[in-house]
């Protein structure tokens, strides 16, 4: 499938239209944003790995019945996908204290919690991704009450099916964010799953194979994410 027109372009990646109105191509870059876009770098293979490990998980996801955009990989940096009409509210599940949770309420990393924990953040960097509930979710017209519901009940299911995939391969899944979208009247998932967007550590050493290895400044993110890659069976060459 040809790009035609870019339609939009966000922090790592970049979204054209098609001849076909109902598919974009994600274009995965290397830039590498921490703070809202405060701090963007570029790193080497990113955007190829990322591209990789999204098709892998949104795969594994479809064939546990979540509703994904996510169509075809289509280069190493380019993937096909639906298009949706996308909600502006990120869902994030945690399973282990870590990042904001931690700051907001003093608790230390790594506390596990039983069950786990959903929150709804407002996706506006300018504004730092504020936290929300449903109440402004509801008041606002950002999705309805039937939307959200559904968004976390899936977000929950993808919680089962990933604490497991990473589970297998030594890794613990401490949290991740997701984003959905309006497509024919359904709620599917969009956006991206990569280490970009979630946390995860090794089981055993507690050693982080995520982006906090960029917003802390631990060196070797990009080898830690071909890492995990590697763990969980993704083909990256
Ligand atoms: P937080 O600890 O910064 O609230 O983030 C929780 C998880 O969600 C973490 O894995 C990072 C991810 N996340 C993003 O990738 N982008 C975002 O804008 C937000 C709010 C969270
Ligand atoms: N994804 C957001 C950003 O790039 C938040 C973060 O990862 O720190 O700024």
């Amino acid at each position: 499938m040809k790009k035609i027109a870019e339609l939009f372009s966000g922090k790592a990646k970049t979204i054209y239209t098609t001849e076909d109105a109902d598919k974009l191509v994600m274009l995965f870059r290397n830039d590498t944003s921490a703070f809202d876009g405060e701090r963007i770098e570029q790193l080497d293979r990113k955007g190829m790995v990322n591209n990789k490990f999204n098709a892998f998980i949104m795969q594994r996801l479809a064939e546990a019945g979540i509703p994904v955009h996510f169509e075809a990989l289509l280069s190493d940096n380019e993937s096909l996908v639906k298009r949706m009409e996308m909600i502006p509210v990120e869902c994030v599940v945690r399973n282990y204290a870590a990042g904001s949770l931690c700051r907001r309420l003093g608790v230390e990393e790594g506390l596990e919690l039983t069950p786990p924990v959903f929150e709804f953040f407002l996706k506006n960097d300018e504004l730092h991704d504020p936290m929300i509930n449903e109440f402004h979710i509801r008041s606002f017209g950002w999705a309805e009450e039937s939307e959200l519901k559904q968004m976390q009940a899936l977000s929950f299911k993808v919680n089962s099916i990933l604490t497991q995939l990473f589970a297998n391969a030594g890794m613990l899944l401490v949290d991740y964010k997701l984003e959905f979208g309006r497509f024919h009247g359904d709620i599917i998932l969009g956006d991206e799953f990569s280490p970009d967007g979630c946390r995860l550590w090794d089981a055993k050493t507690q050693e982080k194979l995520d982006k906090d290895r960029f917003r802390q400044g631990l060196g070797g993110v990009v080898e830690a994410y071909e890492a995990v890659a590697h763990r969980i069976g993704v083909e990256l060459d």
